[in-house]
């Protein structure tokens, strides 16, 4: 499958394709005319492919150089960034050079605003190895650091050349990332396909669903694509995306990132959020009944840990989309089918105590 992000004059394509990690010399002429490519991923996912893809660009008559950081969200930092920064400078990279980075969501937006900030900008693209990745966070062109504390602070919006998804590198993904994905995937389809949430039911088990997983890829990737497209900025419509997000970033920051995946606090956002907009009369009951399933069905959890709701609460209140009387939250009018709203303070806090 071949889809273009058609956002003007810097629309780019995703290539997916089984086993197309081969072909990754072929891709990258596509939109790079120059010598040198810096390869950013983190230890894991270095040990598995770094080696192969450095020595395919090689064969091509690149010059290739890698840079490897920690697993885990701390890379996403300022910090990481200088060095990378420095190491580019120490290898003579200009602005004719190519970012490329292999990983999940946090070498994808840790490289993308390296890419977007070294010389102003310097060429990038992105080999997304996780399943979240892959169905969200290459796309877009959100890229971001985080400060102490404080997730996804300081970031911009630079879109890459490319994205190339090869749904094989899944297989030596953890069982609990699979779910963590699935959780954005389900989400794809509350807010705008229930033909994703069909698919997903008619799978017996978790494992079938994981034998669909490339249909189910596909489709989250036009859900994403359509609002995206509508709303390159984030301004409007593509809020949709963050179902569940303002309560599970308040989860996640109230435990400590690293105590909860990013795709449990998700989970049981949504199904907070979905139902307080039940409480409200807003989202029709059937809802809930199928969100709770299918998120069971993948291993996600559908209710609160022990946590300070209180806490949790000033966490969403200093999350950077809320603003002081109030935040913007997603709430479902149907199965597939949601809308923006606003709401107060007051209200939320009474909804999740
Ligand atoms: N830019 C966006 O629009 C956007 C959207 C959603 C999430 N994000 C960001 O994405 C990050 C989370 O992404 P993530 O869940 O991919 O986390 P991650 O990058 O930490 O990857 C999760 C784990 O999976 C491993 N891994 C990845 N691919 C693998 C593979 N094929 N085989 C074996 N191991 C593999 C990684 O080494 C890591 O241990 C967060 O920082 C979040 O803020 C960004």
């Amino acid at each position: 499958m071949i889809e273009t992000i058609n956002i003007g004059t810097e629309s780019y394509e995703i290539w997916m394709e089984h086993g197309v990690l081969q072909k990754i010399d072929k891709w990258v002429k596509n939109f790079f005319s120059g010598e040198k490519i810096l390869i950013i991923t983190d230890d894991a996912v270095g040990a598995i492919y770094l080696g192969d893809v450095k020595e395919r660009l090689k064969q091509s008559g690149y010059t290739t150089f890698s840079f490897v950081v920690q697993v885990g969200e701390q890379s996403k930092s300022l910090g990481t960034a200088e060095k990378i920064y420095q190491f580019l400078n120490d290898n003579t990279f200009d602005r004719g050079g190519l970012i490329l980075s292999l990983g999940g969501g946090v070498v994808g937006d840790l490289s993308g605003f390296v890419a977007s900030t070294y010389q102003r900008g310097i060429s990038f693209a992105q080999i997304p190895t996780s399943l979240l990745a892959q169905v969200d966070a290459s796309i877009g062109g959100k890229t971001a650091v985080n400060l102490p504390g404080i997730k996804n602070s300081v970031g911009t919006f630079y879109q890459p050349s490319g994205v190339l998804i090869d749904p094989v590198v899944l297989t030596t993904l953890k069982t609990e990332a699979i779910s963590e994905g699935l959780a954005e995937v389900i989400k794809c389809g509350m807010i705008q396909d229930s033909s994703i949430l069909d698919e997903m039911m008619d799978a017996a088990s978790f494992s079938e669903i994981v034998q669909e997983i490339e249909k189910l890829i596909i489709k989250s990737i036009r859900v994403k694509k359509a609002l995206v497209e509508e709303d390159v900025f984030d301004q409007g419509m593509r809020m949709k995306l963050n179902f569940g997000h303002t309560i599970g970033h308040g989860i996640e920051a109230t435990l400590g990132y690293g105590n909860i995946t990013h795709g449990e606090a998700v989970a049981i956002g949504m199904v907070k959020m979905n139902q307080f907009a039940i409480q409200k009369g807003w989202t029709p009951k059937d809802t809930q009944a199928l969100l709770i399933k299918l998120l069971e069905k993948v291993h996600l959890p559908t209710d609160f840990p022990k946590i300070d709701l209180e806490k949790v609460f000033e966490a969403m209140r200093h999350d950077k989309k809320s603003k002081s009387h109030g935040v913007s939250v997603v709430t479902l009018d149907g199965i597939g089918q949601s809308r923006i709203r606003s709401i107060s303070w007051e209200e939320i806090k009474k909804s999740l105590a």
